[in-house]
């Protein structure tokens, strides 16, 4: 199975986040020194993918240009010397090769997954992940995701367990376990009722699919919310072609919601020696006010 690029949806209106992302785009919110979007896409690119396609909406052009050069600070910084700086600013400028693609109306996940039909062509698979949601540990997140669909050679979803009051806030999987961690999955719903399905496993916005997901997405009726949701066109794929569920390792962020946010920003912080005493001292005093 190649899996060569990945879809990005940063088209989203980010409402949980207001006010910081009424001008600012929620994918573009520092956690610690870099923008959300930058820890996503380092994930595709530990995946070994490099062609992204985001999925932009008129206000989220700096999600484009956070991937570009910038010649104007890399001249500022060649002339103070500031070799290291450079050197970062022109890594995350060649991180990936980037294309971009219009969601004229913010019409759920799905709608936004369908819109890169045309990038993504019908031939090859390919990866997507939401872009506001970090893992971490080890080959967490797609990397792990893209591993189990090249040797299954199927699509496949992240999955994580959450708590039996919480799956209302989720799609939520059902499947027969096949090896530790591994799903076949039977059915997919979107935000069930609490106490009306027995599985507890979440869809944590890792995917690898198939371009058949498209035709299925054509034909999604709005669901929850109104939204075009791409958990309706995975339950078609699931019982046309069949799909894996892979729980995921490591620790997720989901920067939308602000303990995780900012959870996640304390997280990199301490992780970080050069911070990492004065951060903890700052933070126990705090506790202790
Ligand atoms: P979310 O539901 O978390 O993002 O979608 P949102 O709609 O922007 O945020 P809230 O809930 O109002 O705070 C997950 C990802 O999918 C993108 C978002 O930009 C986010 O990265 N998305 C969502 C789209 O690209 N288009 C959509 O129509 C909806």
């Amino acid at each position: 199975m190649e899996i060569r690029k990945v879809v990005i949806p940063v088209a989203g209106w980010g409402t949980r986040s207001i006010p910081a992302s009424k001008n600012i785009p929620k994918e573009m919110l520092p956690i610690y020194d870099k923008p959300v979007i930058q820890y996503v896409v380092e994930e595709a690119v530990m995946a070994g993918i490099r062609d992204v396609v985001f999925v932009t909406s008129q206000n989220k052009k700096l999600v484009e240009d956070h991937f570009d050069y910038n010649p104007q600070l890399e001249a500022v910084l060649e002339r103070a010397g500031k070799t290291a700086l450079l050197e970062k600013v022109h890594h995350v400028a060649e991180m990936i090769t980037v294309m971009s693609v219009r969601q004229k109306r913010q019409l759920g996940l799905g709608h936004a997954v369908l819109c890169a039909r045309g990038i993504v062509g019908h031939d090859d698979a390919f990866a997507a992940t939401v872009g506001d949601d970090l893992m971490f540990g080890g080959d967490a997140g797609l990397p792990q995701l893209v591993e189990t669909a090249r040797k299954h050679n199927l699509p496949c979803i992240g999955v994580m367990e959450v708590p039996a009051d919480k799956v209302n806030r989720y799609g939520i999987a059902m499947g027969k376990e096949i090896e530790p961690g591994l799903f076949r999955v039977e059915n997919l719903v979107e935000k069930p009722a609490v106490g009306t399905v027995d599985s507890r496993l979440a869809i944590v916005g890792r995917y690898v699919l198939t371009p058949d997901i498209f035709d299925h997405l054509e034909k999604v009726k709005p669901g929850v919310g109104g939204e075009i949701q791409l958990t309706d066109a995975l339950a078609m794929l699931a019982r046309e072609r069949g799909m894996l569920a892979v729980k995921m390792h490591g620790i997720r962020f989901d920067a939308g919601d602000w303990v995780d946010y900012l959870a996640a920003n304390v997280y990199f912080g301490l992780r970080d020696p050069k911070i990492h005493d004065e951060l903890q001292r700052r933070i126990r005093e705090l506790l202790n006010n």
